[in-house]
């Protein structure tokens, strides 16, 4: 039988970090045996935020690509590629557009979070509007079973499902309604205790040295409460322990929280098995990204060939999505 697929992407941010590792690239790794999977950089998604300066976008989509096959992305087994690559996406999405009532765009809820959120940009443009309608043209041109994402995506993926069975209201069976696949994914906070995030210059990227990290997070914030060495502190509070929890294993658990609590050890004591616990995850993924870093043409073949790939996919569902909708 054949496996079913699943299509995910990521708007192209640069290097990655342990965030993104925990999240939604352990996900993307670990469904690589069971289905046909394609992963691609939303870079016109990046474009609804960043036109009015776009000189990074290139660069970080490599960047970010290379790091997912550092990470264990395995390009010999998944569909590597670039949005803009596959001119059709913007195809399909014109023919979306036409049929999208403007109140589902409007009332989709990631619209007016983003745009009370994000400062320093204007979102009120058309094509930001826009944006989870050309989400649905990404996973339905490539009839895509499945889309694994978090979920803050739920509600682009229901959209999907609505525009999929609009169209085939209107012009006859096309599309399949895709699903998601949920993934719960482990809160990793940044070295200020907020969440991850590139834009909080917080983070520990997987491109960092074993001496980037060392600092990061011997610096890295604790239970506030906790001022002086004798102060006892509540590890179910302080950021290191949701590091610890993710990277170690029972007994260096139960040690820092009694340590903690009994103001037993210190917090550098603390954080000390859990740099090298990192360090130790990340040293592999080090050594992929230079070989990588080494020759470029390698990235470069492995998304010359899935941009191909993506564009023979994408190409036939558009044969059949003009003839049903008889233009073109
Ligand atoms: N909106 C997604 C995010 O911000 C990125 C994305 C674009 C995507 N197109 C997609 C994810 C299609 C899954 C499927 O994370
Ligand atoms: Fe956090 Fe560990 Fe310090 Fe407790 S001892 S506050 S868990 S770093």
């Amino acid at each position: 039988m054949s496996k079913q697929r699943i299509l995910s992407g990521m708007r192209p941010s640069g290097k990655l970090h342990l965030g993104h590792l925990h999240g939604a690239l352990a996900n993307w790794i670990s469904l690589q045996d069971d289905y046909e999977c394609f992963y691609f950089s939303a870079d016109w998604h990046a474009l609804t935020s960043e036109y009015a300066d776009t000189s990074a976008i290139e660069n970080n989509t490599v960047e970010m690509i290379t790091d997912w096959i550092a990470a264990g992305i395995d390009p010999e087994r998944c569909t590597l590629f670039i949005q803009s690559r596959v001119r059709e996406h913007a195809e399909l999405f014109l023919l979306f557009s036409m049929i999208t009532p403007l109140g589902w765009a409007e009332r989709c809820p990631t619209y007016k979070e983003q745009q009370e959120q994000v400062s320093g940009r204007d979102l009120s443009t058309y094509g930001f509007l826009g944006y989870p309608i050309l989400q649905a043209a990404d996973i339905l041109i490539y009839r895509a079973h499945k889309v694994p994402v978090g979920e803050d995506q739920r509600p682009h993926v229901e959209m999907t499902r609505e525009i999929a069975r609009r169209f085939n209201n209107f012009y006859g069976d096309v599309f399949p309604e895709p699903g998601e696949l949920l993934t719960q994914f482990p809160r990793v906070p940044g070295t200020d205790g907020r969440k991850m995030s590139k834009s909080y210059d917080n983070s520990l990227y997987l491109s960092d040295t074993p001496e980037q990290i060392d600092r990061k997070i011997r610096t890295m914030i604790t239970d506030p409460a906790r001022q002086r060495r004798k102060d006892p502190g509540d590890p179910d509070i302080c950021p290191v322990y949701d590091l610890h929890r993710i990277y170690s294993e029972h007994e260096t658990l139960m040690w820092a929280a009694e340590g903690c609590r009994s103001a037993g050890i210190g917090c550098l004591q603390c954080k000390a098995p859990l740099i090298e616990k990192v360090n130790q995850g990340l040293d592999p993924i080090r050594t992929r990204r230079a070989e990588l870093l080494a020759d470029p043409s390698i990235v470069r073949g492995i998304l010359e060939r899935g941009n191909q790939r993506a564009n023979q996919v994408a190409g036939d569902t558009m044969r059949v999505v003009r003839q049903a909708i008889k233009i073109g």
